[in-house]
């Protein structure tokens, strides 16, 4: 068989038995599918040879680049010994090293055995003299994002449970955000197109603006509006904290929402009012984390520690599916007691704290150390935020904003009234396909173009990439 017969068979066969995740299939069925076969550095590769530069790191996860060699090394060096053991009644060395180390980056700890941990800040504690400081230190383990999300929604259920308080029964979550797609994470997600069709099967919830700011649902102009949205979340609290167990948030960027970026101060803000009105905070850094907005985690850039904290994508550095939900000391002691009380978390999964997905997180975490990567991406930021500036000037472009290397750039019909374009309109995958042709693949959000490539991504590529996307923008609007 040819490679060509070889490719033609691929492409049979990927539609005759695959159903792609958030895909028209209909519209899959009629396109010449994009098929992946390898990849090195932020560049993937398709059957047919041709090479892409990997402008969403692959669905937001990668790191470090495709192919690097010491992530290879720790999960070949890791099937050497052994490839999966429960943690349900027995540990693996993996997941222990991993829960350690993500513990003394987060703490800021200089712990043995954490090589020059004391180069990524730690995060602060709360600072409202009501409260304990909160201080993250216990790691649960799961396998995705929206798993993370479903252990934080229902640890924090469940302690309010254990801690004798009761009717803490709800969440409060964003409009516009995402947390997942599995029933509890949908529940706290506010994005209509996404989330609608399964509103009869979703548990209550209570939703506060996004702050949006180039669509700011109170015709405000930031920050002249005091953050009015932060005031609407606390109307909410004011009148309902005795029912909600945790605000959600994701912090500083709506990532799926269109890559909205947070105004100064709103994130703080939240934290303040969580604690205020006795209710936790879960900070869902599954996007966020592991350097994408320019530090480790988001709630860095306001000094902020959630109660819970849910991540995943990048811990692997974009190998192995892997998430954890990181809880505070006084959530993880609501749960102990006698074996007769059933104080028990009952939450597990088969592949939780798998020793592959773990060994590739530890590595990950080295190479952060390693290759300096945080401080590397300074320029790197730089070169993005100048020329976001440049293409705000662009006739269609009615909003171009990032915080870190996370990008969005915001396609709309007219500028001045800032009327978007239909979504039957497509302008995001136009602009997709556009960009496919010449070797930068993209996935947009509606309207969006996502800027996200791997945080190793050398200036040259990524002047490179910007370039493309900037002509590509041209083209179809
Ligand atoms: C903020 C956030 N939370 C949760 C998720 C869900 O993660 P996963 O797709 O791994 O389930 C995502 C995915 O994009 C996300 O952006």
């Amino acid at each position: 068989m040819t490679i060509s017969d070889e490719n033609r068979r691929l492409e049979e066969s990927d539609k005759k038995y695959l159903w792609h995740p958030f895909t028209q299939m209909k519209d899959w069925l009629e396109e010449k599918p994009v098929i992946i076969s390898e990849g090195r550095d932020c560049f993937i590769k398709d059957v047919y040879g041709r090479w892409y530069l990997d402008a969403v790191s692959s669905m937001w996860v990668n790191i470090h680049g495709h192919k690097k060699k010491e992530i290879d090394d720790a999960i070949k060096e890791q099937i050497d010994r052994i490839s999966h053991s429960t943690l349900l009644g027995s540990s693996n060395v993996p997941a222990i090293k991993l829960a350690e180390k993500l513990i003394n980056i987060i703490q800021g700890s200089r712990g043995q055995g954490v090589k020059g941990s004391s180069k990524i800040k730690p995060l602060k504690p709360r600072t409202l003299e009501t409260s304990n400081p909160v201080v993250l230190s216990k790691v649960f383990y799961s396998d995705n994002g929206s798993t993370s999300v479903e252990i934080a929604l229902k640890m924090s259920f469940q302690y309010w449970i254990h801690r004798g308080v009761e009717g803490k029964h709800s969440f409060l979550s964003l409009k516009n955000a995402y947390h997942g797609d599995t029933l509890g994470a949908v529940s706290v997600g506010g994005i209509d197109i996404f989330h609608k069709t399964f509103r009869p099967l979703l548990f209550k919830t209570y939703n506060a603006p996004s702050p949006y700011c180039y669509k700011c649902e109170h015709g405000e102009t930031c920050p002249e509006c005091s953050l009015a949205c932060l005031g609407e979340m606390e109307n909410i609290l004011r009148q309902h904290s005795n029912e909600i167990a945790a605000v959600i948030i994701e912090p500083l960027v709506q990532a799926a929402g269109g890559m909205v970026v947070y105004p100064q101060g709103y994130l703080k803000g939240v934290r303040d009012l969580c604690t205020k009105y006795n209710v936790l905070m879960i900070a869902d850094e599954v996007a966020t984390g592991f350097g994408r907005t320019g530090k480790m985690f988001a709630c860095e850039h306001e000094d902020v520690t959630p109660d819970i904290m849910c991540l995943s994508k990048g811990i692997t550095g974009g190998y192995l599916p892997l998430a954890v939900t990181i809880a505070t000391d006084e959530i993880y002691n609501a749960f102990l007691g006698e074996f007769k009380e059933l104080k028990t978390f009952f939450h597990g999964h088969s592949y939780t704290g798998n020793p592959l997905a773990c060994a590739a997180a530890l590595a990950c975490l080295d190479i952060f150390e390693k290759d300096e990567t945080l401080k590397n991406l300074k320029p790197k930021i730089e070169v993005l935020e100048r020329w976001l500036k440049e293409i705000s000037e662009l006739p269609h472009v009615g909003d171009a904003r990032n915080k870190g290397l996370m990008a969005g750039v915001e396609l709309v019909k007219d500028k001045n009234t800032k009327e978007p374009y239909a979504w039957e309109e497509k302008i995001g995958w136009k602009a997709a396909y556009h960009a496919r042709d010449n070797g930068v693949l993209l996935r947009p959000l509606g309207n969006v173009i996502v800027i996200m490539p791997p945080l190793s991504i050398s200036i040259e590529n990524l002047k490179q990439m910007l370039n493309v996307i900037k002509d590509v923008i041209v083209a179809v609007t």
